[in-house]
């Protein structure tokens, strides 16, 4: 007998469309993974038994696994996580970090490392990444802009950066490391959409390699890894490993799923024994598809000329269809509904594609002639989309009042979005587009915030933070803390 349960039967519908899949988790639904393991998959969800080593405290194969990573990536020592990327950043800065320690980072980082400033009581120093206008999307941290903030910040413990970013662009991680390094000041990368990039030449090199303190990583997000795998990668002597690792129990289950833990294993070694080939036969197939749109009027794929600085990831295609008049969500929409084509995201002017090992030619061809016929059918658009409607204003990040922790642990009220100037922002608040926080926890709102905030509201962007009402949470006084 088969239970209906609502899960089973929806994913079943899911699985049955057949769709092709062009977001994470990287395994594309399991394509490359071996029946082997794949069939009774439960078979393997154990616990520490003896044999089995344990994930807090490994002295057997889980060690062997972990040394087995870090040798191949080129890294100090690895670590496997099982509770994403999130626990790697969870876990690196309050390894790390101080209360009221400075750290600089971009602009652009994971809402992890908001929750991480939560926790450790870090001050930020944040840099926004330049903007690339054509694609209304940002691009990356500026070498220069980093040095300045380095330079006006050498109290700064640490710098924390995202490479490759979401739309898979990456900084000049070689000169930052050099500044870092001159200061004495820790690197520690987000690399969640980069676990691939140690595994080729041809891409732009891992932070790894340039020797990052700390490198975090989601397996599942370009590996053929499931969904909440990762590495958490030491690189210098500059981090207290003991430390690290009771801080790193901290933030995962004390239950680690083994299902997860063997398929975290195969996804390494299928990576150091077929994966570097398909990486770069996917290479080439994505500068195919690079090249196809390369004089098309309707449709942009981002690429390192569109750059004002650092280079893309060639396994993720940023596609603009503001041309073809239409929005990256009605695109997608297309994709889905007529083509049974999953994209990662869309957004209003693009539509964003993970591709990795576990795609072939086929599907990447798929993905091309489907995105030719519907350009096809659509007018050239002088005026784009309704994009161009949204003007994303460069504006200054606001001045920081309290740290984000004492944000977070004082009571708060909400004030309507007009009436908030000189109050301080309990919640970041975020709107897409652009898609990188307008205001963050600890900083006062100005009016320049405010009226962009309302210009974008009014011009239909969503605002993460904000209620229906145009009300946001602001902190109370003083005495108003949390017990
Ligand atoms: C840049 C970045 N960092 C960290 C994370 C968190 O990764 P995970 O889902 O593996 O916890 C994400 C997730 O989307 C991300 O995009």
């Amino acid at each position: 007998m088969i239970y209906e349960t609502s899960l089973y039967k929806e994913l079943n519908r899911y699985w049955e469309e057949k769709i092709v899949s062009f977001h994470m988790p990287g395994h594309k639904m399991g394509r490359l993974i071996p029946d082997y393991l794949k069939e009774d998959l439960l078979r393997y969800d154990l616990t520490e038994l003896p044999g089995l080593d344990n994930l807090h405290f490994p002295e057997g194969i889980i060690l062997d696994s972990q040394k087995r990573t870090s040798n191949c990536v080129g890294a100090k020592e690895s670590f496997f996580l099982v509770n994403g990327s999130t626990a790697g950043i969870l876990a690196s800065l309050h390894a790390t970090m101080r209360r009221g320690d400075k750290i600089i980072a971009g602009r652009d980082s994971h809402r992890a490392f908001a929750n991480a400033l939560n926790l450790c009581g870090a001050v930020p120093v944040y840099i926004k990444p330049y903007f690339v206008d054509e694609y209304g999307i940002y691009g990356t941290l500026k070498t220069s802009h980093i040095e300045r903030a380095i330079e006006e910040n050498p109290d700064s413990k640490a710098l924390f950066l995202t490479r490759p970013t979401y739309f898979g662009v990456c900084c000049d991680i070689k000169k930052i490391r050099e500044l870092t390094s001159e200061r004495g000041m820790l690197l520690i990368v987000d690399e969640a959409h980069g676990a691939h990039l140690p595994y080729s030449n041809n891409l732009p090199e891992s932070a790894i390699y340039y020797g990052a303190d700390i490198v975090i990583q989601s397996a599942h997000k370009t590996l053929p890894a499931p969904n909440q795998t990762g590495y958490l990668h030491v690189n210098s002597d500059k981090i207290d490993i003991e430390n690290l690792k009771i801080t790193l129990s901290m933030f995962q289950t004390t239950s680690p799923s083994y299902i997860l833990l063997m398929l975290l294993d195969f996804a390494g070694e299928f990576m150091d024994k077929k994966g570097r080939k398909l990486l770069e036969d996917l290479i080439i197939i994505n500068n195919g598809f690079r090249n196809t749109f390369k004089d098309d009027t309707k449709i942009k794929v981002l690429d390192d000329y569109c750059l004002m600085e650092g280079n893309i990831d060639p396994t993720r295609l940023v596609i603009n269809v503001s041309k073809t008049g239409m929005t990256g969500f009605e695109f997608g929409r297309i994709l889905h509904n007529d083509y049974k084509i999953a994209v990662e995201m869309s957004d209003i002017q693009n539509i964003v594609c993970i591709t990795t090992v576990s795609d072939d030619v086929n599907h990447v061809k798929y993905l091309e002639n489907c995105i030719l016929d519907i350009s096809r059918t659509c007018e050239e658009s002088i005026n784009s989309s309704n994009s161009k409607s949204i003007v994303i204003e460069e504006l200054k990040v606001p001045d920081m009042k309290i740290s984000p922790k004492d944000a977070f642990e004082r009571v708060c009220e909400k004030v309507l979005l007009k009436k908030a100037d000189g109050r301080i922002a309990k919640h970041t608040i975020t709107p897409y587009p652009p898609g990188i926080p307008a205001i963050c926890p600890g900083e006062l709102f100005n009016g320049e915030v405010i009226e962009n905030l309302i210009n974008l509201y009014n011009h239909g962007a969503k605002i993460d933070g904000i209620d229906g009402n145009l009300m946001v949470d602001v902190v109370c006084g003083e005495e108003d803390t949390y017990e």
